[in-house]
């Protein structure tokens, strides 16, 4: 497929000294870089959702390590510094295991540089490998819905679910996609909407609490989303609210495809229970855009992840082939050892 007419945002690009983020924060309102010259400044970029998406957030913190062996601190501080910027999303351990095990092998500046670029390489093959295998399992002129923002801006580039939507538009498998807004934080409303325009892909917005309804009406017959790690027995955590999508689904006759790199399967994980939630801060709810909008004194509760069951998924998409109805053994049989 012509990629470079689907895909045209790059947010994590190394300057050779310096990497720069589009600030994620912003969009769609100011397209905003910010360059970060420090481990601790990248792992400040994590935390602050400068950069998100799994796959992105490893990339980001394996090019931290690299500025960290530029200016000759200590690795193994960063390393730790790095790792606790976000708990849920496994790409980023996975990372910086990788790099970790490039530091144990002696490897300099420059080496680490190359194991970055090749963690940013090989996700941005991944997806568009994984954009093809789940494209093919929708049946032509489909309907889909997807949640939170899951494209070039979460990842190397192209997308995990976001990807499978556009190989699926290019090749006339999807007809329409309805992007649900992902509150609090909008990554749908603000970052996929921005996508799929810049793309030229006809798209429409809904508020989360519409998408039962819209399963209902029979206008998507699939729900596609990404994943911020996959559990031993197929159990997925997502964007908080990807639970009660897969619920949704089921109940209306719905199919329910997660779309990840291996780097997001954790197999030392034995299920959902085991998967550490993130809690954000209460004002990302009780504010938006910086804004207060609920009553001072009011309490919130902001979990920004849930799991959803393996039984609910129909599919699970990875660079390494399709796994239909996931569960522990043909997990195991794809990625154990
Ligand atoms: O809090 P975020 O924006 O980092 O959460 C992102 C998601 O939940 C995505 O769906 C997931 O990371 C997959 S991105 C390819």
């Amino acid at each position: 497929m012509d990629y470079d007419r689907y895909d045209r945002v790059r947010a994590v690009q190394w300057q050779s000294d310096h990497l720069r983020l589009l600030d994620q924060r912003l969009l769609p309102r100011e397209e905003r870089w910010m360059d970060c010259r420090t481990a601790a400044e990248v792992t400040q970029a994590i935390r602050d959702l400068v950069v998100r998406g799994a796959p992105a957030i490893g990339i980001a913190a394996a090019w931290g390590v690299v500025l960290a062996a530029q200016q000759g601190e200590p690795l193994d501080a960063a390393l730790v510094m790095l790792r606790a910027a976000r708990p849920t999303a496994v790409n980023l351990m996975w990372a910086l295991d990788r790099m970790k095990k490039r530091i144990a092998a002696g490897a300099d500046a420059a080496m680490l540089a190359g194991e970055a670029q090749a963690i940013q390489d090989e996700d941005l093959a991944a997806n568009r490998h994984m954009g093809e295998l789940g494209a093919a399992l929708i049946a032509p002129g489909s309907g889909v819905l997807t949640h939170c923002n899951t494209g070039s801006l979460a990842t190397a580039g192209f997308g995990t679910a976001l990807g499978v939507i556009r190989a699926g538009v290019a090749s006339g498998r999807i007809g329409q996609v309805y992007a649900g807004e992902t509150r609090p934080w909008q990554q749908g409303a603000r970052l996929t909407m921005y996508e799929l325009v810049r793309d030229g892909i006809s798209a429409r917005l809904i508020a989360d609490s519409a998408a039962a309804h819209l399963m209902k009406s029979g206008a998507v017959q699939w729900v596609i989303v990404g994943a911020d790690r996959i559990a031993a027995n197929g159990d997925t955590a997502n964007k908080i609210g990807t639970y009660q999508l897969a619920i949704a689904a089921r109940h209306h006759g719905v199919k329910f495809m997660v779309v990840a790199p291996s780097s997001t399967v954790d197999m030392a994980t034995p299920d959902g229970e085991a998967i550490e939630i993130e809690l954000r801060d209460a004002t990302e709810l009780l504010s938006t855009g910086g804004q207060r909008t609920v009553v001072e004194g009011a309490e919130a509760w902001n979990p920004v992840f849930d799991v959803t069951p393996a039984e609910l998924i129909d599919a699970i998409v990875t660079e390494r082939g399709v796994i239909e109805r996931p569960n522990a053994a043909v997990m195991q049989a794809v990625f154990g050892g």
